[in-house]
């Protein structure tokens, strides 16, 4: 294995294999999406070249590859509550890819990513697994047959695995372009695990050490918002590889977090709590886990242009942070601001990567410290508070939950989370409910109000307080 390989120079090998191969190398797009209603965040490398595959525009270059900020934190992928507890998910995380719109295939995808992989990088073949959809009756989708030809080619048949079409069907979103595909997953168990149970097994099993590192999906169909799936007028390659993963796997690490895309910042967040990751304490492990990770997708969206805020993208920055927050305050015992103190490091990594952060710098600690000690300034009333709650059945009250968020600020994944960590749960319905009655509260005062503001048009999409002429 080429084990010797920094990061940097495994993502570089990346971009230059697929040079080789004639794609054009692209910039990511900006982790927050302003133009497409049907995403939040950036989820897939795919995304920017959507038109491409639905064939509303052309690309200059049929193959593409690039290295792309992800944040799988909401809607149909979200890692959210896997991330720090376990050590191969993350809010954050760039995604290798290459493209090619109408132009090679399945053939080509299989063979190169192949290549790349054993050949370049080196990985031991026997530790490699393939999946291939095995058809789905009911969408009328039939078994991939050319998947299975091509990597029958490469790979013995035990090492080939069929799967359903919750693994191997791939959708960007609700609707959008989508197709089957085949994984390509890494057994990193030891040897005499490996012979007692093996890997092919465990795929796509959840085990930690079992891990997918790069998924090929033969994009062929739009699903419609009906939920039918309509033919494209051609067919694309859409692939997508974990760097963070293919960087564990390359420097044969049991864990992202050893790697060092995190072990600077990680280093870092012992530097300044004088604390020690990987000392025999779980909690405090997983906070390091926690901070390394969030402060990625934290500073990187705000680079690109979102702010944390009360609703929509931003409350989902926001909620990332005080989660990040709650865990170095309750498990590192660190009441200062402190992701903030991340940042210049974090930017100077992917100085020339992803520049954006590191020319933005000043701006993004400023953000991030302000929220902190917004955050920080009611979190110890918060805890506090959760200590009186009276928590019947093991369930903690909606209207509890809506104090929490209401007067603390705890987004109620926070809630949910120490929640969980006390074995209770969290009344979902009764805080919905509380919510709701709080709009109507508020909407029922502005209308009480008077004062000069006329409203000239309805609707107009931006929550100004509406007012009538006494
Ligand atoms: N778009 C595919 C994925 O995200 C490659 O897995």
């Amino acid at each position: 294995m080429a084990q010797g390989m920094t990061s940097n120079e495994i993502r570089q090998k990346f971009l230059d294999f697929f040079a080789g191969k004639n794609h054009k190398i692209v910039a990511s797009a900006p982790i927050v999406i302003k133009d497409d209603p049907t995403l939040m965040f950036t989820n897939a490398g795919m995304n920017q070249f959507k038109d491409f595959f639905l064939g509303n525009r052309k690309p200059d270059n049929p193959r593409i590859a690039d290295t792309q900020k992800c944040l799988r934190v909401s809607g149909k992928h979200n890692d959210l509550e896997e991330v720090g507890a376990d050590t191969y998910h993350h809010t954050m995380f760039e995604m290798l890819g290459n493209w090619s719109i109408g132009d090679y295939f399945k053939a080509e995808a299989i063979s190169w990513s192949w290549e790349l992989l054993t050949s370049v990088y080196k990985l031991p073949k026997d530790r490699l697994y393939v999946t291939v959809f095995e058809g789905d009756p009911k969408e009328n989708l039939p078994p991939s047959q050319i998947a299975l030809k091509e990597w029958s080619k490469l790979v013995p048949q035990e090492h080939i695995v069929f799967g359903n079409k919750k693994d191997n069907f791939w959708e960007m979103g609700d609707t959008g372009p989508c197709g089957p595909c085949s994984e390509i997953h890494f057994d990193n168990r030891p040897d005499a695990e490996r012979a007692a149970t093996p890997g092919h097994l465990l795929v796509n099993k959840d085990h930690p050490q079992v891990i997918e590192i790069w998924n090929n999906v033969f994009i062929q169909f739009n699903r419609k918002a009906d939920g039918s799936l309509e033919q494209l007028p051609a067919m694309h390659v859409d692939t997508g590889m974990g760097f963070e993963r293919l960087v564990r796997v390359i420097q044969g690490k049991n864990s992202n977090y050893d790697t060092d895309v995190f072990t600077g910042t990680i280093a870092e967040v012992e530097r300044i709590t004088g604390k020690k990751y990987n000392f025999g304490d779980t909690r405090s492990d997983v906070a390091f886990r926690v901070l390394a990770d969030h402060i990625r997708a934290i500073s990187f969206t705000i680079a690109d242009g979102q702010m944390p805020s009360n609703n929509g993208a931003g409350y989902v920055i926001r909620r990332i942070l005080r989660r990040a927050v709650r865990y170095y305050y309750t498990y590192l015992d660190y009441r200062q601001p402190l992701l903030c103190q991340l940042v210049e490091s974090l930017g100077r990594q992917f100085e020339f990567v992803f520049p954006e952060l590191y020319l933005q710098k000043n701006f993004v600690e400023k953000v991030i410290r302000e929220e902190e000690k917004s955050f920080l300034k009611t979190l110890e009333g918060g805890l506090r508070r959760i200590e009186d709650i009276h928590v019947k059945d093991g369930v903690i009250d909606g209207s509890d939950v809506f104090e929490l968020y209401d007067t603390y600020g705890f987004p109620v994944d926070l809630t949910r989370l120490i929640a969980e960590e006390r074995g209770w749960k969290v009344d979902e319905e009764g805080f919905t409910k509380a919510l709701n009655q709080q709009k109507e509260r508020s909407r029922a005062d502005a209308k009480r109000e008077t004062g000069d503001w006329v409203t000239v048009t309805e609707k107009t999409g931006t929550e100004l307080p509406v007012t009538t002429i006494s």
